[in-house]
């Protein structure tokens, strides 16, 4: 089953706790929360006391997005802060691995994220540490651009990689999702999406998490 992750990043943010409510009792999978620092990409969005304020109220799975440099500094705290995913830049630090291990040690599930023109064969070397491969299909930093289609080949090829590997590590996309756009990813083998604006300017999110799946 394709799972859906809405971004809270095309919510209004005025309202952040009723927008997550209600993709949570759309059906939505896990909610995906961008961080971002100004550094590693040239936005800053939110962090740490958002997380953990939001966390005492929901009960969703929360997917962490991190867009922020040596993001290994950070670990611990978003962990602390009710993280159940933390997927981090391979770009942002010189030891992916050691990074990897931190969010294992610290009990959550670990991702490992690549921009667009970063190779996908930089992760193989590092499946059997992670849970999550994010593929992202735009240029990280903001919500409302348009999909790259270049990136299907890298979903498909990580695919293969990982079943010839017979790990269990799911393929998420992110950027540029709506319902025509997912179908060419979910046929390339994604299993999960990511999805912002598309999910947040529809009145009916039920529909539009249906839609995507
Ligand atoms: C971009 C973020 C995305 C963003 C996606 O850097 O990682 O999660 O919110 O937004 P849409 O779905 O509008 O492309
Ligand atoms: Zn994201």
């Amino acid at each position: 089953m394709i799972k859906v992750s809405p971004s809270v990043l095309a919510c209004d943010l005025s309202r952040l706790l009723e927008e997550v409510k209600s993709i949570e009792s759309a059906g939505a999978d896990m909610v995906h929360l961008d961080v971002m620092d100004g550094m590693f990409v040239t936005n800053i969005s939110f962090g740490l006391p958002v997380i953990s304020s939001l966390r005492k109220h929901v009960d969703i799975f929360f997917d962490v997005h991190l867009m922020i440099e040596k993001p290994e500094r950070y670990v611990e705290r978003f962990a602390n802060a009710g993280a159940d995913l933390i997927t981090f830049h391979y770009e942002a630090t010189e030891d992916p691995r050691t990074t990897l291990e931190l969010i294992r040690k610290a009990g959550k599930k670990a991702g490992i994220s690549v921009k667009p023109h970063t190779p996908i064969e930089v992760v193989y070397p590092l499946l059997n540490m992670c849970d999550l491969v994010l593929i992202m299909t735009v240029e990280p930093g903001y919500g409302g651009q348009a999909f790259i289609p270049e990136m299907l080949e890298k979903i498909s090829a990580l695919k293969a990689e990982i079943k010839s590997r017979g790990v269990a590590v799911d393929i998420q996309v992110d950027g540029g999702i709506n319902a025509e756009t997912a179908k060419l990813v979910k046929a390339a083998g994604a299993d999960n999406l990511v999805a912002g604006s598309y999910v947040f300017k529809e009145e009916n999110r039920r529909d539009a998490i249906d839609s995507l799946r």
